[in-house]
């Protein structure tokens, strides 16, 4: 997958893309990242790439032109009959969600645009496919959110993950629990021991009490993931004694 980046800051993409897995899947060709700076193509002397909002109020809005002829210059490089994903990262956007990355994480070429300011003038959004947000809260800029969709979806990426990682365990996917806790050597650190059922090698014995880590953790962090999560009637059983155990008398 080709991914182009439209940022005001592209410095602050190098170690996050060239770093740990996204790096190593760009090491291996899987990914290509290509950050580009909107202020070169700004068409002005002073290389503004925002202005006063018309209507008055507060803050700038980025400049149409400038991404325009960033976003013609991307399609150019990539072969202009080359379909391209164009996504904005914006606080008003949908929500990112582990469908959304799966989804994207599909396509051979995409485009992320990372805005600033108080906003984008509107007209840029009519090149986009997709505005999207990484949470009900507002950050400085896209840059953020831009990495972080591009963490989020290269993991749906064959090839991205070692084959000995998964997206199939972990929270948000699969059975739609929570993560169970996980320990690694020593079995005792400082006085404190890791639960003996994950030392004794019955794997009957540790799945069970993975899964029930599981349905506790979501109960007490996330309970409104239980109500989509595909619960089996064991499942029920253990929640239901869990709520007679608590409740007070
Ligand atoms: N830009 C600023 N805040 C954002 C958010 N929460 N999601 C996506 N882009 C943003």
């Amino acid at each position: 997958m080709r991914i182009d980046i439209l940022t005001i800051f592209p410095e602050m993409f190098e170690n996050v893309l060239s770093s740990s897995m996204l790096g190593r899947a760009a090491a291996k060709g899987i990914l290509e990242f290509h950050a580009h700076n909107i202020r070169d193509y700004s068409d002005n002397k002073h290389r503004n790439t925002d202005d006063y909002p018309f209507g008055g109020g507060a803050g700038m809005v980025m400049l149409a032109q400038p991404i325009f002829d960033c976003i013609d210059a991307v399609t150019h490089e990539c072969g202009d009959d080359t379909k391209i994903r164009r996504i904005v990262m914006s606080p008003r956007g949908k929500c990112l969600t582990p469908e959304l990355a799966m989804e994207l994480a599909k396509e051979d070429n995409l485009l992320i645009l990372a805005g600033h300011y108080e906003g984008i003038d509107e007209r840029v959004m009519e090149l986009m496919d997709d505005e999207v947000s990484i949470g009900d809260y507002v950050l400085t800029g896209g840059e953020l959110p831009a990495m972080v969709l591009i963490d989020c979806l290269s993991r749906f990426i064959p090839g991205v993950l070692g084959s000995s990682e998964s997206t199939e365990d972990e929270s948000f996917s699969g059975s739609g629990l929570l993560e169970y806790p996980q320990y690694t050597r020593p079995a005792v650190f400082r006085g404190r021991e890791v639960p003996a059922v994950l030392l004794n090698g019955n794997h009957a014995e540790i799945n069970k009490w993975r899964r029930q880590q599981a349905l506790i953790k979501t109960k007490a962090m996330r309970p409104d993931l239980l109500e989509k999560a595909e619960l089996t009637k064991k499942d029920l059983e253990f929640l239901n004694r869990l709520e007679s155990e608590t409740k007070p008398e």
